[in-house]
């Protein structure tokens, strides 16, 4: 039982995202500068929910509805404005846009030298804030490259090739850091007493199939009747197991180290799903990608939508290339 921290190769995720950076250009230096920030906010959010439920105001719901029609909770807006803040000092972010916002949030003083934007998921299933189950929270960074300020952010609107980097944070047993430039899929784990997230696996591929399928069955009579052959197909065939956390950000880092697939098709009240393509499909699908596997809607790759809005949902089938083919296989009969 060695202890990777004392290693003398000891890589923190600050080092490591330098050693990335080598053919980066001229972003480098400021990506570098905004993982360290990204970092931190991590940080500041798995300490809140290390002591929940010891502190006042952090379980439990706001009161508010959010832009998604949601009932918000006390941890979405703490870490929606954890992100802001820590960006605010960055000088690199000139605008930030979140599930929790109708609107980007624009942060006028860093405009003239932002040249970023940031999108983000604050808490990904938050739906499991009070029960002390895993959550995340998911980003993407985009080059800005329209100086609007009419609050529209049309230049987002573009397809999620253009992330330079993407990843996520997951609150579990322990908290770690997963984040792609493009250059692989690399893991790092938290040590609360560093404050140091700490590289604890370098370019993660998925395996090309894997036997877990990851779904809400409660919406099985809302789906296409295309995705309940799958899942009787599924039902059908030994050796496949169900595992459905509530939190996507969870439920994809397991896809990612063990296999298989994760869906959340168009239901009949919500015909394209639930998750939002900028800030949780869109990431998601470019680290899944770079770990080796891929992302549909079910009619195209995740990462070649091009949304009309800020908030716009798609289906998802996401994982192991071999298990979304197989999703797929019963689609296209209905096409
Ligand atoms: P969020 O908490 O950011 O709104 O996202 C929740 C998402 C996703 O994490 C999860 O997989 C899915 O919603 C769960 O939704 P259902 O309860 O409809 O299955
Ligand atoms: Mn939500
Ligand atoms: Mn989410
Ligand atoms: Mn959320």
């Amino acid at each position: 039982s060695t202890d990777k921290t004392l290693d003398r190769d000891c890589t923190t995720l600050s080092r490591h995202v330098l050693q990335q950076l080598q053919s980066f250009g001229p972003n480098a230096q400021d990506l570098s500068a905004l993982m360290n920030r990204i970092a931190l906010a991590g940080k500041l959010i798995a300490r809140r929910f290390s002591r929940a439920g010891l502190m006042e105001d952090v379980l439990g719901f706001t009161g508010e509805v959010n832009v998604q029609g949601e009932s918000v909770k006390k941890m979405d807006i703490y870490a929606n404005e954890v992100f802001i803040s820590v960006f605010k000092q960055s000088g690199l972010v000139c605008r930030l846009a979140s599930e929790e916002m109708e609107k980007p949030y624009y942060i006028p003083e860093n405009c003239p030298i932002g040249r970023y934007t940031l999108l983000y998921d604050p808490i990904d299933g938050s739906s499991n804030t009070d029960i002390n189950l895993s959550l995340g929270s998911i980003f993407s960074i985009r080059q800005q490259e329209g100086t609007d300020s009419d609050g529209e952010a049309k230049d987002l609107l573009t397809n999620g090739r253009k992330q330079l980097a993407a990843g996520y944070i997951i609150y579990g047993p322990s908290t770690m850091l997963v984040y792609s430039m493009g250059t692989g899929v690399h893991f790092f784990t938290l040590d609360p007493s560093l404050g140091e997230f700490i590289l604890t696996e370098e370019n993660v591929k998925i395996p090309e199939h894997g036997s877990v399928y990851s779904v809400n069955e409660g919406n099985f009579w809302q789906w296409d009747e295309s995705y309940r052959e799958y899942i009787r197909y599924v039902h059908r065939t030994e050796g496949y197991t169900a595992r459905y956390s509530g939190a996507m950000v969870s439920d994809i880092h397991r896809t990612l180290v063990q296999g298989g697939v994760f869906l959340y098709p168009g239901t009949l009240q919500k015909p394209e799903g639930k998750l939002r393509l900028l800030y949780e499909s869109a990431p998601l699908a470019f680290l899944i990608e770079q770990a080796g596997g891929r992302a549909t809607t079910g009619k195209m790759e995740i990462l070649d939508v091009v949304p009309k809005q800020l908030h716009q949902r798609t289906p998802l089938i996401i994982g192991s290339k071999q298990d979304v083919a197989k999703v797929e296989s019963f689609l296209k009969k209905e096409d």
